[in-house]
């Protein structure tokens, strides 16, 4: 009989190999799966249990939250607030930091996440996810913003699940990444994708194309000379997919290569970009490198950018290292010419 490895067990032993680790990283991790489990029945449920469209209500950035937005936030603060294991807590979905309790302990880390990416697809039936990013704090302490606006080179762990055709949590605590499917029938993720790792060099983009009027230069460049095929600079053919569902392109960037992008445009030029650097770009960029890929904004390493605040969007290149290197010369070339 095959011999499955557990997520837990995962855990257990990459934790034994680390010094002066407690066994209190991998009580919150499960803490984590137990909320994403709740959270994989629920869209697998759907209308089955009336939990599907809008809920005519916004969130903190002006977007139209649908039920499950809220339902999903709900499950996640209520799975992770009474554990003992954070110092506070900081939701897509939420304006402010969400404390713990006062009749529960504190622990000593700090817990974001984006509780359902890609809400737009769940009333289609499509993919959607949960991202999510732990960062250390002092222990047994309120936490201020301060303490949340952290550089995403200082997460302790990111990871996100996806609810596609099977539900996968990948996961990285900074030694690689390793994805794990959830075996329904005995409730646990299972380590089906060990090492996961992205090729440097593709031929798959993926932009929503609708915005490509408002997009800078170098990324129209990019673009443009990616549709030239082999008729181009670039001599071979692209293959484009655009999911709207941040969880979904990056897992499949990691299974077989790629370029996301969600670039700055100039709809709205005080908008940075429209993903958020704490629940989206963070943890992906910390898994993407991980995997040997690279994550930037065009102009700056994602993990190296000090948030000013908790819903700061930014713009996001990711994927296979060769491609994002090239967009990143490209917006170098085209901010050096426009200084001459
Ligand atoms: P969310 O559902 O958490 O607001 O995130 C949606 C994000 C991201 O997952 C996806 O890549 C992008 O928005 C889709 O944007 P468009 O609607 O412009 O396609
Ligand atoms: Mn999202
Ligand atoms: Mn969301």
């Amino acid at each position: 009989m095959t011999k499955h490895v557990t997520l837990t067990q995962f855990i257990i032993e990459q934790q034994r190999e680390l010094p002066g680790v407690s066994g209190t990283f991998t009580s919150l991790l499960n803490d984590v799966v137990t909320a994403c489990k709740k959270i994989s029945h629920l869209v697998n449920r759907g209308n089955l249990i009336g939990v599907l469209g809008s809920a005519d209500s916004e969130n903190v950035q002006g977007e139209v939250q649908k039920k499950l937005d809220i339902i999903t936030n709900d499950i996640m603060v209520d799975a992770l607030n009474w554990t003992g294991h954070l110092a506070g807590m900081a939701s897509e979905e939420i304006d402010d930091i969400i404390p713990i309790p006062s009749q529960y302990p504190k622990g000593k880390y700090l817990a974001l996440f984006d509780p359902l990416d890609g809400s737009s697809n769940i009333d289609v039936n499509l993919a959607v996810g949960t991202i999510f990013s732990i960062l250390r704090c002092c222990e047994g302490v309120d936490p201020a913003l301060e303490d949340f606006l952290r550089k995403g080179s200082e997460q302790v762990c990111a990871g996100f699940v996806l609810y596609g055709p099977s539900t996968m949590m990948v996961l990285t605590t900074g030694h690689g990444v390793n994805g794990f499917t959830l075996d329904q029938d005995i409730g646990e993720f299972i380590l089906t994708h060990p090492n996961m790792t992205i090729p440097n060099d593709t031929h798959e983009f993926a932009i929503n194309m609708s915005n490509q009027r408002f997009w800078e230069p170098p990324v129209r460049r990019y673009i443009d000379e990616c549709l030239l095929g082999t008729e181009g600079v670039r001599g071979k053919d692209f293959n484009m997919r655009w999911i709207a569902s941040m969880v979904a392109e990056v897992y499949r960037i990691l299974t077989r290569g790629g370029v996301f992008m969600y670039p700055y445009d100039l709809r709205d030029p005080s908008r940075a970009g429209k993903l958020r650097i704490m629940y989206e770009a963070n943890p992906m960029a910390f898994i993407i490198e991980q995997a040997g890929g690279a994550c930037s904004t065009g102009r700056e390493r994602i993990l190296d950018i000090k948030p000013k605040g908790l819903h700061q969007r930014v713009p996001v290149i990711l994927g296979s290292k060769n491609e994002v290197e090239r967009i990143v010369g490209y917006h170098l070339e085209g901010d050096l010419q426009a200084k001459d």
